[in-house]
């Protein structure tokens, strides 16, 4: 029997299980679940003998990939997929996808909750400030960042950005203002959301130069991946420039260094939670496993990253 593999050490919400549940049951194949596991050692022993396997920002590693025989298709219930080894997937004929804009409305959801919370004190009864009129740079404009600049307009900002994928008249068309370059969106913006992918060309990429053409007061909110930021330079600014803020749902490798140097300058969540909430858990959930479903029975390989 085919046995598809749920394999979140952050797990599902109980009704994004369900629905998983019902399609592949649906299907006539089996469901195993690993959940909150902390042991490598766990994964590789669930992974043996599966044909499909839904993960969230758990490692596909090689090891991973590897110890896989029988895996056909791997489905990322997010949008990222950094954290599968596509070579070993593709090495070994196997099927990798993503599935696109089901948890963005989350993850957007959470960027105007850590800026309200960083504009508002952390709630510690200090006068803070309001996001009405600043500026917001949205820097790379897919699924999540579209959402970002649809609350923002809500909370009366002013939403521009820049994404060079993505034609000028689509970013236009939804009032969002489009700068020419990347410098320009950070010299612009008092507040910028990222959600670039991480990947060879960006890793690193948000580094000390570009930051500190923020104007007074900037702050950056990162939903998108640690692995974007230079660190090292991140930590830099920080010490050079007393008005700015970091706001993130990834901490960074230098967590303990930042809360220990620049209190009231930092949040972030205690562990990365942007997609966490039912409703995405089950739009992504439910769509991997349909997605697996239609690779398997029908060869229906939309969403292939690899
Ligand atoms: C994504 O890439 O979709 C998000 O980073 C969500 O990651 P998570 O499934 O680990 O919460």
């Amino acid at each position: 029997m085919t046995k598809v593999l749920i394999a979140t050490e952050k797990p599902f919400a109980p009704a994004a299980v369900n629905g998983i549940r019902e399609v592949v049951e649906g299907a006539g194949y089996e469901l195993a679940l690993l959940e909150s596991y902390t042991d490598k050692a766990d994964l590789l022993a669930a992974v043996a003998d599966v044909d499909a396997m839904i993960i969230r920002s758990d490692k596909a590693t090689r090891e991973v990939v590897e110890a896989a025989k029988n895996l056909k298709v791997i489905v990322r219930a997010g949008a990222g997929y950094d954290n599968i080894d596509l070579e070993a997937c593709t090495e070994k004929g196997i099927v990798a996808m993503n599935t696109p804009g089901q948890n963005s409305n989350a993850v957007a959801e959470l960027v105007l909750g850590m800026m309200v919370f960083l504009a508002r004190n952390g709630y510690n009864g200090k006068a803070g400030v309001e996001l009405r009129g600043k500026k917001i740079g949205i820097h790379a404009y897919g699924n999540v960042g579209r959402y970002v600049g649809e609350i923002a307009k809500g909370f009366g900002m002013e939403v521009l950005a820049f994404d060079p994928f993505v034609a000028k008249e689509a970013i236009e068309a939804d009032g969002v203002k489009v700068v020419e370059s990347v410098e320009e969106l950070y010299s612009t913006c008092n507040y910028i959301s990222l959600h670039i992918p991480a990947n060879d060309k960006t890793k690193k990429s948000i580094n000390y130069d570009l930051l500190n053409k923020m104007p007074e007061g900037g702050i950056l909110v990162n939903t998108a991946r640690k692995e974007v930021i230079d660190e090292e330079g991140l930590m830099k600014l920080m010490e050079d420039r007393k008005d700015f803020a970091y706001i993130s749902d990834i901490a960074p490798d230098c967590k303990d260094e930042i809360a220990a140097k620049f209190d009231g300058r930092f949040f972030f969540t205690p562990k990365k939670m942007g997609a966490q909430t039912a409703e995405a858990n089950i739009n992504a959930g439910i769509a991997g496993a349909n997605q697996i479903v239609n690779c398997i029975e029908k060869g229906d390989t939309t969403f292939k990253v690899n």
